[in-house]
């Protein structure tokens, strides 16, 4: 027997990802805007588990790469400087455009040569590094004269160059970060390189944006990941048992749909369970017997370890919520409910939302990060 095909903890494989029409059609046309230098980046955001990744990986595997370079990375908490930032944008660029140009020789040596000549001035900066203006006009130079000269010499074979950063909260963490690379990109726009910039990250990213520096959000069109609908989830999960001759009834499909309300994670890891039972035809019995497995595990390697992270005041608010699970509670009723002083209760509202255990709805009104986290949390309490 092949293994099992339902993977919580990988991305989705490109090829059995489900949905998001309407935002690969989006990505599809800023993809072509970015090819006449009209170019319109992009933020996708959405919660934990929502298909962020997999939807990065989606776009990647729908773009004509005869046209396009896309250069898809992860950023890291090692990235914490302007510095630590252009040298990455500089070494991801050089290692895709050289491995992906090893027909062109003489572009891959124009381009090693490139970066060589560029790097000097951000060691020297790293050495010698005052902070202030200069500095940031320096790494801005840098990193424009590498990205402008790479295009430059690609542009023959490629109309444009994408580079999809993933975890992007992690520029946020970067002082200037953003104001940084809009005036490098922008200045590339002006200049005729054509980049595409696509980051991903948290719910939250956006706001924190705004706080910082908003007119960010004119350069970057937002793109919010949802919950797959009811249909959707039930493409993800028949297509795996079908294709291994097996069968997943309607009436299993629904509640899982009730139950995981269509959260891609969630529904991974109920497919993933009932697929290990290896059983022809999954219904309703089996599906039942299996339901206290699936909750076992949702609760060893999530649920645990996020009720492990809440202090006994944001403890609290979760056992206070866990009631409802499936309400959305404004800052008033969670100040009733908890006795908690308004003031007070932002600093941990926001805490846990870091935390990943509550999601923000719209300003000021919170529910639980997910409805199946209520029955871990009322089991603690008992
Ligand atoms: N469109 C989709 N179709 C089918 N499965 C999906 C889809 N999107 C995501 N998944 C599945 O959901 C799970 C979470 O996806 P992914 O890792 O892409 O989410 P994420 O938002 O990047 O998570 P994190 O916030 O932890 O980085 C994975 O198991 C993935 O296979
Ligand atoms: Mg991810």
């Amino acid at each position: 027997m092949s293994g099992n095909p339902f993977n919580p903890s990988t991305t989705m494989n490109p090829d059995n990802f489900v949905g998001r029409s309407k935002e690969i059609d989006l990505y599809l046309r800023c993809l072509e805007e970015s090819a006449v230098c009209n170019s319109s980046h992009l933020i996708l955001m959405g919660e934990k588990g929502i298909g962020k990744s997999s939807l990065l990986r989606k776009f990647e595997s729908v773009t004509d790469h005869s046209k396009h370079l896309v250069v898809r990375r992860d950023m890291d908490p090692s990235i914490d400087s302007l510095e630590s930032l252009v040298n990455f944008l500089i070494r991801i660029i050089q290692d895709s455009v050289i491995q992906l140009s090893s027909g062109f020789r003489g572009i891959q040596d124009k381009i090693q040569a490139l970066v060589r000549d560029n790097k000097i001035e951000i060691t020297v900066l790293g050495v010698g590094a005052g902070l202030g203006s200069q500095r940031i006009t320096v790494l801005q130079e840098t990193l424009f004269k590498v990205l402008s000269g790479v295009y430059e010499r690609v542009k023959s074979v490629f109309s444009s160059i994408c580079i999809f950063l993933d975890e992007a909260d992690y520029i946020h963490e970067i002082n200037g970060a953003w104001s940084f690379l809009r005036s490098v990109f922008s200045r590339l726009t002006d200049q005729k390189a054509n980049y595409l910039l696509v980051v991903a990250g948290y719910p939250g990213l956006k706001n924190k944006i705004q706080q910082v520096y908003p007119s960010m959000l004119r350069f970057l069109r937002p793109i919010n990941i949802t919950n797959l609908s009811l249909m959707e989830t039930r493409k993800v999960l028949v297509k795996p048992f079908e294709k291994n001759g097996r069968y997943i009834i309607a009436d299993v499909i629904n509640d899982i749909y009730s139950r995981t309300k269509g959260h891609p994670f969630f529904v991974q890891m109920f497919g993933h369970e009932l697929f290990s039972l290896d059983e022809p035809i999954i219904e309703t019995p089996v599906y039942r017997s299996a339901l206290s497995t699936i909750f076992e595990r949702l609760e060893s390697q999530i649920f645990g370890s996020y009720f492990d992270s809440l202090n006994s005041k944001e403890r609290e608010i979760v056992n206070a919520f866990s009631k409802r699970p499936e309400h959305d509670y404004n800052i008033s009723e969670i100040c009733e409910i908890t006795g908690i002083e308004r003031e007070r209760l932002y600093g941990h509202l926001s805490d846990m939302v870091a935390k990943h255990c509550l999601k923000r709805v719209k300003i000021g009104v919170y529910a639980l990060f997910h409805p199946l986290f209520s029955e871990y949390i009322k089991k603690q309490e008992t």
